[in-house]
């Protein structure tokens, strides 16, 4: 409405003039036109209307990102295997590995994965307390390298000595697999010999610090392995 107002008011002042004016008056009455683009005023109203149009793009992102990231989780889910191992308190020492289903004899029950660290770095890092029990996360790769199960580590790192061992380890193209020496039930904890052998002699003292709780009726009574 005030824009019609300024329209009027312009060609009314004019045509009271003389004819020259009035003929000037014609194009002054293009004026008004000229005043157009006023009108085009409404017209970048339009784009005003279509500001809420710019906001779409917004609405579609949701949109977009929605169903993309839906299919690989329900892809991921059928994928992957079931868990034949859990970790809990154990009998035998604090937390220990149980097989939540029956395994059978000569299977990779889990692979045992850990930062891979040189002995060099492991014995500066660890070092040996003799006045303490003994407790250890490492795991002998070879000569010169041990898996750090204090570092990047699963939950193999968890699993148990016992004299009369249900697993053993079999170190393949550097990976360290615990495979099933026979069939274990549902619920029975795992467990490997560790077979540690010390740069030091294997003294009763040391036996003791490393004492094996595993019960077994061939339990040696300890973690330690007969010396080369
Ligand atoms: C890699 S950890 C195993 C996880 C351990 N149960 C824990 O909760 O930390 C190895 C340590 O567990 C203890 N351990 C494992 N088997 C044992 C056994 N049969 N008898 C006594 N202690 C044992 C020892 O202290 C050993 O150094
Ligand atoms: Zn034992």
């Amino acid at each position: 409405m005030a824009n019609a107002k300024k329209r009027t008011q312009t060609p009314a002042k004019k045509s009271a003039t003389k004819k020259a004016a009035a003929k000037k008056a014609a194009p002054k009455k293009a004026a008004p036109k000229k005043v157009s683009p006023k009108e085009v005023a409404p017209k970048k109203a339009i784009p005003k209307k279509a500001a809420p149009k710019k906001a779409s793009p917004k609405k579609a992102a949701p949109k977009k990102a929605a169903p993309k990231k839906v299919a690989p989780k329900k892809a991921a889910r059928v994928a992957a295997p079931p868990r034949r191992t859990l970790v809990r308190r154990s009998p035998i020492h604090g937390r220990g590995v149980f097989a939540t289903v029956d395994i059978p004899k000569g299977e990779r029950v889990i692979e045992y994965k850990a930062r891979k660290i040189t002995w060099a770095q492991a014995d500066r890092w660890y070092a040996d307390d003799d006045s303490k029990p003994s407790h250890t996360f490492l795991f002998t790769l070879d000569d010169k390298y041990v898996l750090d199960g204090n570092k990047d580590a699963n939950s193999a790192r968890w699993i148990n000595h016992s004299c009369n061992p249900n697993c053993e380890s079999d170190i393949v193209d550097g990976r360290i697999w615990i495979e099933s020496l026979r069939n274990i039930k549902a619920g029975e904890e795992l467990n490997y010999d560790y077979n540690i052998t010390l740069e030091t002699p294997h003294t009763p003292a040391e036996k003791r610090r490393w004492g094996c709780r595993c019960g077994s009726k061939n339990c040696r009574g300890t973690l330690l392995g007969k010396k080369r």
